[in-house]
């Protein structure tokens, strides 16, 4: 890619969640626009995920184990980075405790809203709120340092414009879902929208373009097909994102493409939040 407003070179991006389903996806969206990355994430094989990256596509990208809960843990993280990289330019807010509810393993058990505990609450709402509220603050406030642009992107969900429709979680025979989405998903997804309303107007004169993403649900392979069938049912397109379906936004979000874009949230969710 050469000489386009899409093209990220000489530009550095931190990705929060980097070692997850869809921050893979975003890490090789900006490589493979010219990008550079560092992939941030609290599980270790992060690093490993980075090596290999690096020698798949020949990107410059470096691995880091960050827990986004700790500000003290960003701020060498974001040390780190400028060290090796440069100066960052934009930073993915996309890390999050993410219940999967469709796979087979699904551990929301115990997620009712009148069974919630303080602690759960307070432990999603950490990871998927505060942490983004942390790295803004701290990669943020450097990037509006320099007043020489930049981007954030907030990776919500389309239950950051909808409801869960917890009917689709009830298992046969259950009169009440013993699994239901967690509360905490839709306060956290809603929240991170406010965060890039505020933020957008706060930094604009810094030359910080804040928008949010908001992604629907994404296939894996461990999903149920009887979930699958409940799910699209509930979609225009009449199926689940693929994972590499947002690649085209995040260059989109990242680059000059979207120049005059701030403040907003781009819900790419097969139409599910028209109906
Ligand atoms: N997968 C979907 O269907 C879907 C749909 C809509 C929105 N989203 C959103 O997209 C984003 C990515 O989702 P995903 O499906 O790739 O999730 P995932 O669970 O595959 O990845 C999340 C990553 O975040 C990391 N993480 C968790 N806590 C952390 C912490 N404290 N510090 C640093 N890293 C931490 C995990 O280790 C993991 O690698 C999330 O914000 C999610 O809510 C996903």
């Amino acid at each position: 890619m050469k000489n386009t407003i899409f093209d990220l070179k000489n530009r550095v991006f931190v990705v929060t969640g980097a070692a997850g389903l869809l921050g893979l996806n975003h890490v090789e969206a900006i490589l493979e626009a010219n990008g550079q990355v560092a992939l941030f994430d609290i599980d270790p094989k992060v690093i490993k995920i980075t090596e290999e990256l690096s020698k798949r596509t020949g990107g410059t990208c470096m691995g880091l184990v960050v827990d986004i809960t700790k500000e003290m843990e960003i701020i060498s993280g974001l040390q780190a980075v400028e060290k090796k990289l440069g100066p960052v330019y934009g930073l993915i807010n996309n890390a999050a405790y993410n219940a999967k509810m469709g796979e087979k393993k699904v551990k929301t058990t115990s997620a009712r809203f009148e069974e919630f505990s303080l602690g759960q609450w307070e432990n999603d709402l950490s990871v998927n709120l505060t942490g983004a509220f942390l790295m803004s603050k701290v990669i943020g406030s450097k990037i509006a340092k320099r007043k020489n642009g930049g981007v954030i992107i907030n990776i919500a969900s389309d239950l950051s414009v909808i409801a869960p429709d917890q009917r689709i979680y009830k298992k046969p025979g259950e009169k009440e879902n013993t699994v239901v989405k967690p509360v905490t998903y839709s306060v956290a997804k809603h929240g991170l929208i406010g965060l890039t309303k505020y933020l957008s107007t706060y930094w604009a004169d810094k030359g910080i373009r804040v928008n949010a993403l908001s992604p629907g649900g994404v296939y894996n392979k461990d999903i149920d097909p009887k979930f699958v069938k409940k799910l699209i049912n509930l979609i225009p397109m009449a199926r689940m994102a693929m994972q590499d379906e947002y690649k085209g936004a995040i260059v989109f979000l990242c680059s000059d493409a979207s120049s005059y874009m701030t403040g907003n949230n781009l819900v790419i969710d097969g139409g599910r939040s028209i109906w």
